[in-house]
């Protein structure tokens, strides 16, 4: 397979691990292996003590899936499938799609969600979100229109990256009303779900809406804990599961034993750990509104709703790809342009999750007279 590069991807492979400030990350402060195991309950620590490190069961370890399968209304651990997210997304496209297929995904967005697909030789209608006067709006009236006979595939990401957009729950109904009429296939990037700032605005998991939905999550964003590599797929599509399974069988096989021993144990501290991050995005959330309400000249603030990131836009004559490079420079602080995203518009988008934020942010503010150009 032939596939273009992963931009946002090679942008941190760059810089993640080199500068001084990542204002960019889209994950939330990870937790220490010490302070995951200090919530362990006494029956995951022993079989934490007594892990062998041979090969695990492909689907992913029972407990595990038994504690996924809470996450949601209906799912039962039967109808999970355990691995990396970004690998379920690689394998979620290839087991759906077939060449000259038609797939429409939301976008601005996490480019696997659309770039595997066009590998694969499916065309990709982007639907787009825009900015309004409160944040950002999806087009439901376009959706609809993109709709074509060989559409297979509904790509969404609710709540989104990079925008922290959250949809209305009769819109989501909208959706997948539409997946329902034509037949589609709803793949729905939920990765972010659970770090809603109003508890009220949740939406239920695609999972348990439609019957062809296919959901997407895992540990690394809202639970704190990306170096795990674990995620996984919910769906009552058990035929489709069971394809993504042999699937797998080409990728990684199985999961690390270690990882889903400790996401057992973050899944059973699951209200532990989302308060903690959701107190963090919070407080972030506060100094973000403050910082660009007194640089309202330099950038646009478009509030996010949920998740972990906020895609504001640039008002500059210095393009957001020029403004980045200078930060890095200058500031050992990197933002990311959103050319990473193919997105026009001059957005940049910064990671809310991160406990040095406001230490990032005055640095950023340091620049004062630059930022205004
Ligand atoms: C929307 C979205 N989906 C999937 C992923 C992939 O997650 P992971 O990096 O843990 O494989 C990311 C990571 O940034 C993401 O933002």
């Amino acid at each position: 397979m032939q596939i273009t590069d992963f931009k946002l991807e090679r942008y941190f492979a760059a810089y993640e691990f080199k500068v001084r400030y990542l204002l960019s990350a889209s994950d939330c402060e990870a937790l220490t292996l010490a302070e995951l195991l200090a919530m362990a309950d006494p029956a995951a620590l022993d079989l934490w003590r007594g892990l062998s490190l041979g090969y695990t069961e492909s689907p992913g370890h029972p407990l595990l899936r038994e504690e996924v399968a809470r996450l949601y209304n209906g799912i039962a651990p039967d109808e999970t499938l355990i691995a990396a997210p970004e690998e379920l997304i690689f394998i979620a496209m290839n087991v759906l799609l077939a060449p000259g297929d038609h797939v429409i995904a939301t976008f601005p967005g996490y480019q696997s969600l659309y770039e595997v697909a066009e590998a694969l030789g499916a065309a990709v209608t982007r639907w787009a979100l825009a900015p309004n006067s409160s944040g950002w709006q999806l087009d439901l009236a376009a959706l609809e229109r993109s709709i074509t006979p060989r559409t297979r595939l509904l790509v969404i990401n609710f709540p989104h990256n990079p925008t922290g957009h959250l949809p209305t729950a009769a819109e989501l109904d909208t959706i997948i009303a539409l997946a329902r009429r034509h037949s589609l296939h709803l793949f729905s990037d939920e990765m972010y779900r659970l770090l809603e700032y109003d508890p009220a605005e949740r939406l239920p998991s695609v999972a348990d809406l439609y019957e062809r939905g296919i959901a997407l999550s895992g540990l690394s964003k809202s639970f704190a804990l990306p170096g795990l590599r674990i995620g996984w797929l919910a769906s009552h599509d058990r035929a489709f599961l069971a394809r993504a399974a042999a699937f797998k069988d080409y990728t990684t096989i199985c999961n690390s034993a270690p990882s889903e021993l400790l996401g057992i144990v973050a899944l059973r501290s699951r209200e532990r750990i989302l308060a903690r991050n959701l107190a963090i995005i919070r407080a972030n959330l506060a100094l973000a509104e403050q910082f660009f309400a007194a640089h309202r000249g330099a950038f646009r603030w478009l509030s996010p709703r949920a998740g972990s990131v906020a895609f504001p836009q640039l008002i500059s004559t210095t393009s957001a790809a020029d403004f980045c490079r200078d930060v890095l420079d200058e500031k050992s602080l990197m933002i990311l342009p959103g050319d990473v995203f193919d997105f026009g518009g001059n957005h940049v988008r910064i990671g809310l999750g991160r406990r040095n934020f406001g230490e990032a942010l005055g640095v950023l503010g340091e620049r004062g007279g630059t930022v205004e150009g």
